[in-house]
């Protein structure tokens, strides 16, 4: 099986927006955003979080907005997945049906990188993702809508399209949406890039 046209144009998208207007997530990078990837084809999924996200209209930018289209054109050609379950404290139903993301760049594919993870998630409006923390470090690059990044040691930031957001290995931090939905693109390197964050 091929890896659909979409996603291929999603990455073209966010590699044309970073190489443009976002140095400081192209130096993060490094080479791991442009190379020729392999590649690895995954099965679609789509979650009730993918149905809430298509339902939601999303603030742009016009720098934006090209690669939130995108990622509506991708839709169903991507695998939604959650990172928590009702198991999770602070995570019910409501908040498993308004919420996902997928891989774009990731060890285990689409495009295959053992350095580099780039993954796309949404929340709805009235969601707050807990603190949290991961060994890779991080870059937020918000796509649309808003939130207000709440990261251990600085003041918060209320952030829309095209705000970025740096997290260094195992800074907690936690999103807050209740002003507004989110669709942002994170970027992780270094450290175990699939394991689940710990809250
Ligand atoms: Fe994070």
């Amino acid at each position: 099986m091929m890896v659909a046209h979409s996603i291929f144009s999603l990455r073209e998208e966010l590699r044309f927006y970073v190489r443009r207007y976002a140095p400081d997530i192209d130096s993060f990078c490094g080479k791991a955003l442009m190379e020729d990837h392999q590649t690895a084809f995954i099965a679609p999924q789509r979650l009730k979080g993918t149905e809430a996200f298509l339902a939601t209209e999303l603030l742009t930018s016009e720098l934006s907005r090209p690669v939130v289209e995108a990622v509506r054109s991708a839709v169903n050609d991507v695998c939604w997945r959650q990172s928590y379950g009702l198991d999770d404290a602070n995570f019910d139903q409501d908040y498993l049906d308004n919420y996902g993301w997928f891989n774009l760049i990731a060890p285990s594919g689409p495009f295959i990188s053992d350095s580099l993870r780039l993954s796309i998630g949404f929340w709805g409006q009235g969601l707050h993702y807990p603190h949290h923390w991961h060994e890779p470090e991080e870059i937020y690059l918000t796509l649309g809508g808003t939130a207000i990044y709440i990261s251990e040691g600085r003041a918060s930031v209320e952030g829309g399209p095209g705000t970025t957001i740096c997290h260094y290995s195992n800074q907690s931090h936690a999103l807050d949406f209740s002003k507004a939905p989110l669709l942002v693109a994170a970027f992780w390197r270094g450290g175990e890039l699939e394991a689940k964050p710990r809250l």
